[in-house]
Order: structure tokens, then C-alpha cells, then sequence
């Protein structure tokens, strides 16, 4: 029994690195909790249909329970030499149950056991990712509302060279919709990956006449999978897991990038908590986002492990392959960074010390106002192209001689264009131009406020 997978036709023991290199249990006692449901609904099923008598079956719930008692408290005897998670709970159940453990396996094989188990606990992985997902979002809707007023303001970048004012609450706001989108695609995942392939046995199916309906909502299935190769085959709901992921990382990943550029001092935008950084072993003035940096660097490990297992997939023929034991770390460990990163910057975000000061300069200086001339030639009839040019030269003119926008007078303006007025010199006023971009999605203040409350409706926030 001890042997059981190097078993049946087997005279020869296994040798002992090939053994190690075949077990998954290092990785896969992670699906003891499924493993034990699922032996529960399998027991009860195998008793409705006659397979198993009430003792039978009351002595495998029992034995079931004492396995999870001996796991939860950490003398349960896990052996590897058994392979995997489920040969051991098995050899326990017999060890425990007697002959009624011998049982267990009727109509199953390890190939859909494994499949059920591995849907069970991305459900379940998936369900916990989107409650610290959701904390995200709050925090970020929390911090775009805490910074309105007085309101934050900053350069916006495109190429990363000043582009034009925005709000910090907008710049929030963008990573809430980012954040938004991740949640969509993470629980459509754990939508479609809801289907129960127990019963599929090893490939084609079983003569037991087994009810698979009844497993599949017990285990809170929506439905058993229709076909049963595809069910002990299939991993694309694992890999639909790991591209949500690595989409969700890269979107932490630059926000982790701005933080760390804006907290440079450079530009002086934003301080990260002490909590959050390091200091330098030989540079007394330094610290160091080392957090935020790994955030960022971590995308590379979740983009792993979406490209490690779709290149286990790839042209591999149904039905089972061993293959397929690799979908598991890479699985848990992306699961475990994208939650980290998010818990981290959840934390985080609210630490940070934003200058106000030096934002609100940042954006002035400079020439992240110059679109505004333009718009305000185009709103007089003068084409935007030709706007553009009249105020290309102006910056031009400006930059040669050391100047910013701010120092321009009615005078010179009109010496650029007669349309030019009073009303122009206003719309060099921070305050003026971010009141301006009112358009639906823009980031004047109105806008953003407004979006700001229906944000705090779609998480729950009052
Ligand atoms: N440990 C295996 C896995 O993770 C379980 C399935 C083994 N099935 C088999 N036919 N050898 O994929």
C-alpha cells in the first residue's frame, strides 16, 4: 500500500531521485482542505448509490474529520514517498477507516481528483484575492477623495515630460478604474473555472452509474462538466487565472513605478513611510522605496508563471500528463505575490506624505500650460493647428530666453496673436486651467468630485 503509485504491474521499488522529482506533495499539501470535501461528497454519493453501507460510510466521515483534526494540528504523518496529497489522505483514510477507506477511490481517479481540487482551491484563493482586491479599490477611492480639498495638483506626463495639470485625486482615480478592470477579469475567471470535474475519472468516464450532479453542486459547482476528457485535460481556467494576475501586477507595477519616481528627489512629489523603506548601510541621507521597488520587480515572477504554464500546455495531447503537476507553483505563487503587493500598497498609500507645495510649482512652472493658449486661439475660430504653431514659437521664444509662461505679458501675447486678451493671461492660473478640463472623464475638480461619489457607491463607502 505504502508504494501504491509505483504499484500495480511493479515488481521494483522506485529510485529514490526519481521518486523525489515525481512528488508534488512539497506544493500540493496546499489542497488538503479540498481534498478532504471532496472525499466527504465522493463517500456520501458512493453511499446514495448503494456503493458504500451507512457504516461504511459513517466510518470514512469519521476517519475524514480525524485527518483534518491530525492537519490542522500539525501531526498528521505526511509522507512523501506517497507522492502526493491525495495518496496520503488516502493511505490515511485506510489506515483510520479500514477496508471502508479501501473504498474511496471507486469510480475516481486521480486525474479528475486532482482537477476538482484545483478548481475548489482557486475559487477559494480567488475569492480571498478579491476581498483584499476590494480593500484596494477603497483605498484608493478613500485617497482620491481625501486629497480633492484642497485640491492636489500636479504635472500630468506624457514621454514623462510635463504634459499638463492634473489632480492627485484624478491620478488616483485612474488606478481605481485599472483596479476595477482587474476585479472583472478575476471574477470572470472564478466564474468560468465553477464546473466540477469529479466523475470524469481517468479520462472516458466510468460504468459505476455514479451521480455526478449530486457531487457537483454538494462541492458548489454550478454544473458537472460535460465532457470528460476535456475535464481532467483542461487547464485554461488556470491560465485564465494567471493572465488576470500578471494584467493586475503590471497595473501595481506602475503605480509602484510613479511612487518611486515621485518620491525621488527629483521631483520631491512624495514621501513613503518610514514603515515601507530602508535606509542605506553606507549612505546616511538615503531611503530607499525598496518596497515599492520589489512590487514593481515582482510583475516578472507572476508574468513567469503565466509563460512557464502555458508552455507546459502548449501542444501537450489529452488527456492527463504528468505535465500537468507543474500548473501548481506557479499558480500559488502568483497568488501569493499579487496578493502581497496588493495588501502592501494598501497600506501604504495612506502613509505617504504628498508636498503639496511642490506639486502645485511642478505643475506651474514650466510650460504644462502652454495647451491652454492654444485652446484659447481654437475657441476664437483660429485653427488648432495653426493655435498650436502661434504658441510653439511663444514657448520657443521662451526657452531661449531662459523664461517660463508665468513671466509673459498681455503685451507679448498679442504680439503673437491679436486674439489674444486679458482673459488669456488668466488662463495661466493653475486653478483656472484645471477648473477648465471639464469634459466628461477630465480632471477638473467638478468632474473628479463627481466621480469621486459614484466611486465610493460601487465599493460601499458613504
Ligand atoms: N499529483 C498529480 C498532479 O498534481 C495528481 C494526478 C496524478 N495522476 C496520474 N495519473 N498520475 O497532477
Amino acid at each position: 500500500m505504502s508504494h501504491r503509485t509505483w504499484g500495480g504491474r511493479f515488481e521494483e521499488g522506485p529510485d529514490a531521485l526519481a521518486a523525489r522529482f515525481n512528488a508534488s506533495l512539497p506544493f500540493d499539501r496546499a489542497l488538503w482542505r479540498e481534498d478532504l470535501w471532496q472525499n466527504r461528497v465522493q463517500a456520501e454519493m458512493l453511499h446514495r448509490i448503494g456503493l458504500l453501507s451507512k457504516e461504511e460510510l459513517e466510518a470514512l466521515l469519521k476517519a475524514l474529520s480525524e485527518i483534518e483534526q491530525e492537519i490542522e494540528e500539525g501531526r498528521f504523518p505526511w509522507r512523501e514517498a506517497l507522492e502526493d496529497v491525495h495518496m496520503n489522505l488516502e493511505a490515511r483514510l485506510m489506515e483510520l477507516a479500514g477496508p471502508a477507506g479501501a473504498k474511496i477511490h471507486t469510480a475516481r481517479s486521480r486525474n479528475d481528483q486532482v482537477a476538482t481540487d484545483l478548481r475548489l482551491h482557486l475559487r477559494r484563493r480567488l475569492g480571498e484575492v478579491l476581498e483584499d482586491l476590494l480593500a484596494f479599490r477603497r483605498t484608493l477611492v478613500r485617497e482620491a477623495e481625501r486629497h480633492l480639498e484642497p485640491p492636489f495638483v500636479l504635472p500630468g506626463y506624457t514621454h514623462l515630460q510635463r504634459a499638463q495639470p492634473i489632480l492627485l485625486s484624478h491620478w488616483f482615480l485612474a488606478y481605481y478604474e485599472m483596479a476595477t478592470r482587474d476585479e472583472g477579469r478575476l471574477k470572470d475567471a472564478q466564474r468560468r473555472l465553477n464546473e466540477s470535474p469529479l466523475g470524469a475519472a481517468a479520462l472516458a468516464g466510468t460504468g459505476f452509474s455514479i451521480d455526478r450532479f449530486y457531487t457537483a453542486k454538494a462541492l458548489g459547482f454550478d454544473r458537472p462538466m460535460r465532457n470528460s476528457l476535456d475535464a481532467v485535460a483542461s487547464r485554461d481556467f488556470a491560465l485564465e487565472v494567471l493572465s488576470a494576475l500578471n494584467i493586475a501586477q503590471l497595473n501595481l507595477s506602475r503605480m509602484a513605478e510613479e511612487l518611486i519616481l515621485y518620491s525621488t528627489e527629483e521631483f520631491g512629489f512624495v514621501e513613503v513611510p518610514d514603515a515601507f523603506a530602508t535606509g542605506s548601510s553606507i549612505m546616511p541621507q538615503k531611503k530607499n522605496p525598496d518596497i515599492l521597488e520589489l512590487i514593481r520587480a515582482k510583475a516578472g515572477r507572476v508574468l513567469a508563471a503565466l509563460v512557464g504554464l502555458s508552455t507546459v500546455v502548449k501542444g501537450l495531447p489529452l488527456a492527463y500528463n504528468k505535465d500537468l503537476q507543474e500548473d501548481k507553483e506557479p499558480l500559488w505563487n502568483a497568488l501569493t505575490t499579487y496578493q502581497d503587493s496588493l495588501r502592501l500598497l494598501t497600506t501604504l498609500l495612506p502613509g505617504l506624505k504628498w508636498n503639496r507645495e511642490r506639486m502645485w510649482k511642478a505643475a506651474e512652472e514650466g510650460f504644462a500650460l502652454a495647451t491652454e493658449l492654444a485652446d484659447f486661439l481654437a475657441q476664437r475660430g483660429v485653427p488648432f493647428r495653426e493655435a498650436h504653431h502661434v504658441v510653439g514659437r511663444l514657448v520657443r521664444k521662451l526657452v531661449q530666453e531662459g523664461r517660463a509662461l508665468k513671466d509673459v505679458d498681455l503685451f507679448e501675447l498679442k504680439a503673437h496673436h491679436p486674439l489674444f486678451s486679458e482673459e488669456a493671461l488668466l488662463l495661466l492660473r493653475l486653478d483656472t486651467a484645471i477648473h477648465a478640463r471639464a469634459s466628461y472623464g477630465g480632471t477638473a475638480p467638478r468632474a473628479v468630485r463627481e466621480r469621486v461619489l459614484e466611486a465610493k457607491e460601487e465599493v460601499g463607502l458613504d
